[in-house]
């Protein structure tokens, strides 16, 4: 499809949810024919990229909370190009979206990519902690390897701690990447606890508390956001069964094992399962006592469910990757595993872009 078709899909269904006239759209539809005659491309109006923004999110087939997709605050920084201003804006971002806790879920929407400019924040997400191989292993997060040596070539100075935030790295155009530090009040970080253990908390574990997915590109009927970095809130196995559990994370299911006193050695004791669950109590406990928002995964199925509901009274179906929507722990506890999803691809939607930095390319 070329870009008019692309946009003419876009504007006919956006005005049609939004209950406009057939007037509108063909209004809306030739102006835009115009302008890429013209230019080449095109601009969306301001309600144009919110609704998008928010339609994309309810076609994230990988995305168990949906269920808030149409609150979701825009912000529409489209008028922003440099690497200073973008950061300035990503700051303002994650103060509002922080919110000391009560997380909101928020969008910022920097210029799509066009002939003249294309701007690209390397980082993953806006939080994330380095990864550093050493001659006695990986210190920190394994996932931040390759990012980290990369910001290490670009100037930045490695801690070797185990939860070092990483520099905002922004790319405009062709140039050489620049570096940012977060300043610490805009990265809330919470220090997991366990409501019964207390030698829990001599494991030292600690983990952010916004996840803020910043390289994925948002697609808008024909045009590329690459720089439009979002977040939600975190659901906790997220932290306790995949950032700190995984064998390629920061595998800490056999230090808490041997904590809690269980043999290691047999799996038919279930140490894995057992030390897998406090850790996930844990999490949940210690983001709840300090009012930082986050959704255990039966509240989120359930809210999961409505969602399918809602969307079947707007006589929508519901696309879904079901590998990814079923929670990593007691999956079948929930009504996700029992029931197919269709893995369809809808647009808008956010989509994976390729490293601006990795060997692979
Ligand atoms: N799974 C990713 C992480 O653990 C975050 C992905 C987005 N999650 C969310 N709750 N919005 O960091």
């Amino acid at each position: 499809m070329n870009l008019l078709q692309e946009a003419t899909e876009f504007i006919t269904s956006c005005y049609q949810e939004l209950n406009r006239t057939q007037i509108e759209i063909d209004d809306r539809i030739s102006e835009i024919a115009q302008e890429i005659e013209l230019i080449g491309t095109y601009s969306h109006l301001a309600f144009e990229i919110d609704y998008g923004a928010k339609v994309a999110w309810r076609n994230s087939n990988r995305c168990i909370g949906r269920l808030f997709w149409d609150q979701m605050t825009t912000f529409d920084q489209r008028h922003v190009e440099t690497e200073e201003e973008i950061f300035m804006a990503i700051v303002e971002h994650m103060n509002y979206a922080t919110n000391h806790g009560r997380i909101r879920p928020t969008i910022t929407i920097f210029p799509p990519k066009t002939k003249k400019h294309h701007a690209r924040i390397w980082n993953h997400q806006l939080i994330r902690y380095a990864g550093y191989q050493t001659e006695a292993g990986i210190i920190g997060d394994p996932s931040s390897v390759e990012f980290t040596e990369k910001c290490i070539e670009l100037g930045w100075e490695p801690k070797y701690g185990k939860f070092d935030i990483l520099p905002i790295v922004i790319q405009v155009n062709d140039n050489v990447p620049k570096l940012f530090e977060l300043p610490k009040s805009s990265t809330l970080e919470v220090e997991i606890r366990h409501p019964e253990f207390d030698w829990f908390q001599d494991l030292q574990l600690k983990w952010y508390g916004v996840p803020l997915i910043s390289d994925m590109a948002l697609e808008i009927g024909g045009l590329r956001y690459t720089a439009a970095p979002f977040n939600g809130w975190y659901m906790g196995t997220e932290i306790g069964a995949r950032n700190l559990a995984d064998e390629d994370r920061y595998n800490m299911l056999p230090q808490i094992a041997s904590c809690m006193g269980i043999d290691t050695k047999s799996s038919i004791s279930l140490w894995k399962d057992k030390a897998l669950v406090e850790l996930n109590i844990a999490v949940l406990h210690s983001f709840r006592e300090d009012g930082v928002s986050i959704v255990d995964h039966h509240t989120a199925a359930q809210q999961f469910k409505k969602f399918e509901e809602k969307e079947s009274e707007s006589g929508r179906n519901v696309t879904g990757n079901w590998a990814w929507l079923i929670p990593p722990m007691s999956p079948a506890t929930t009504h996700i595993f029992h029931k197919p999803y269709k893995n369809d691809i809808v647009k808008p939607n956010y989509f994976y872009q390729p490293k601006p930095y990795s060997k692979e390319k």
